[in-house]
């Protein structure tokens, strides 16, 4: 195997630790010969990439070069793939995302929702002129982008990059619950081969087999239902919103027993349980900011501070695990399988052609190929062509500049629903996002 050149964009990252103890664990699946971190908050980045050089000099001897930069001629010339994972208007826009809808009685989420939209209009500008420069410098490198809301993000690169056929958006919730499911059926997990369909944080897996061919589906479901269901990865294992989540999971499929749900529809299958739920002062971007992002620079400065990573066990998650071996399999045409976003294209016979559906594809040197899913119930067809165009219109409103696409995009949202309160939050929302997005007319 040839050593490659990676590039991460958004090296500040509270998750680049996690990436690069993974690249670590992985040197033998995708080995590189240089590794550069890319961020614009040069003290941010700074912390983590110091940290990260000690880490890399312990233990990635054959890594020939490590850097990090603020300048995108350094980042990105000279590179064969690109991880982004960048937050525009950082944690600090994701509390105003979350705190706004709530204030008016409405689900504040990252992702899903009004704070979805907000978050994706601030993003679409940002990555749109990333991917541009990464071309501009490295034009046939493979771009795996992380960056939320994947959905919407993914959605707009398509429509300005229509022929780039090295982009490609991923996810890591369905590989996270499915660290869940193999622990449950005491499997590993890379044992487990999914059948999954929907589009990002909009999906659900409608079999579960295993590398022999048989069907585990009916067992876990079983074991579910009659039992618990938790995060079992360690990044979000002992966190307890996660812990909620996943079990509330459990409760959806005790109410729709047909497919196992992914996490996120949480959000718009009980949107007012959930709404009142929420706090103001401690919405998930608070418990981020006093947790992960703590721990994690409280590592760097100790790391830092002994110049060592002494006894510290270095340890792979299945977030960075996840990227690299997608990332390894495209580079090195390994044909394996992964659930990613692609273009429909009558992927699912009964859903629009330019959706964005996650799916598990073959991933070669050619790009991604999706497996055939066919039709879809009409349950899911109905909930998903919902969500698809609530998602559509905030492209649509960011290219128009349109106040009233942006509405209707709210308004089709399952966690909003009502027109006036979709007004209402919107127009909070125009106020505190001025500095980001397009100005509406
Ligand atoms: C999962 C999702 C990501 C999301 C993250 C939020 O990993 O796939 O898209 O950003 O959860 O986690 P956090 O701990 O920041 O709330
Ligand atoms: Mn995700």
């Amino acid at each position: 195997m040839d050593r490659k050149n990676l590039v991460i964009v958004g090296g500040g990252s509270t998750y680049t630790l996690g990436i690069v103890m993974s690249l670590i664990e992985e040197k033998e699946n995708f080995p590189l010969q240089s590794l550069t971190l890319y961020d614009i908050d040069e003290a941010r980045q700074e912390k983590i990439a110091k940290a990260a050089a000690i880490m890399l000099q312990e233990h990635y001897s054959e890594l020939e070069e490590f850097t990090y930069t603020t300048d995108k001629a350094n980042a990105f010339s000279n590179i064969d793939a690109a991880f982004i994972q960048i937050r525009t208007g950082g944690l600090a826009m994701r509390e105003l995302d979350e705190q706004i809808p709530i204030k008016h009685g409405v689900i504040g989420q990252e992702t899903s929702g009004a704070g979805g939209m907000a978050y994706g209009l601030r993003s679409i500008n940002d990555m749109i002129e990333l991917v541009r420069d990464i071309r501009h410098y490295s034009k046939d490198a493979w771009i795996l982008n992380y960056t939320n809301p994947a959905a919407i993000v993914g959605l707009a690169l398509k429509k300005e990059f229509p022929d780039d056929q090295r982009l490609l958006n991923i996810c890591d919730m369905p590989i996270a619950i499915m660290k869940s499911y193999a622990d449950l059926l005491e499997k590993d997990i890379w044992e487990l081969v999914p059948e999954y369909f929907g589009l990002n944080h909009f999906g659900w897996f409608s079999k579960i087999f295993d590398k022999e061919g048989n069907d585990l589906t009916g067992e876990l479901k079983t074991k579910i239902t009659s039992g618990d269901f938790i995060p079992t990865d360690k990044e979000i294992a002992n966190d307890a919103s996660w812990i909620q989540t996943f079990r509330k999971a459990r409760q959806m499929l005790i109410d729709f027993p047909e497919f196992l749900p992914n996490t996120y529809l949480q959000y718009y299958l009980y949107p007012d349980e959930l709404a009142k739920k929420d706090s103001p002062d401690n919405t998930r971007a608070r418990q981020v900011i006093n947790g992960r992002e703590k721990q994690v620079h409280e590592l760097c400065d100790h790391i830092i501070a002994q110049q060592t990573t002494g006894d510290m066990t270095i340890e792979s998650d299945i977030h960075g695990v996840y990227m690299i071996r997608a990332a390894a399999s495209l580079l090195f045409n390994l044909n394996e399988t992964f659930i990613v976003m692609v273009e429909n294209d009558g992927i699912i016979s009964n859903l629009p052609t330019d959706a964005l559906v996650e799916v598990p594809a073959i991933l070669t040197k050619n790009g991604p190929k999706a497996f055939s899913v066919g039709a879809i119930p009409t349950f899911y067809k109905g909930i998903i062509e919902n969500q698809h165009a609530s998602e559509k219109l905030v492209i649509e409103a960011y290219y128009e500049k349109s106040y009233n696409k942006l509405l209707q995009a709210l308004t089709l949202n399952r966690t909003i629903v009502h027109a006036p309160t979709a007004k209402a939050i919107l127009d909070d929302l125009i106020e505190v996002n001025k500095d980001y997005w397009p100005e509406l007319q």
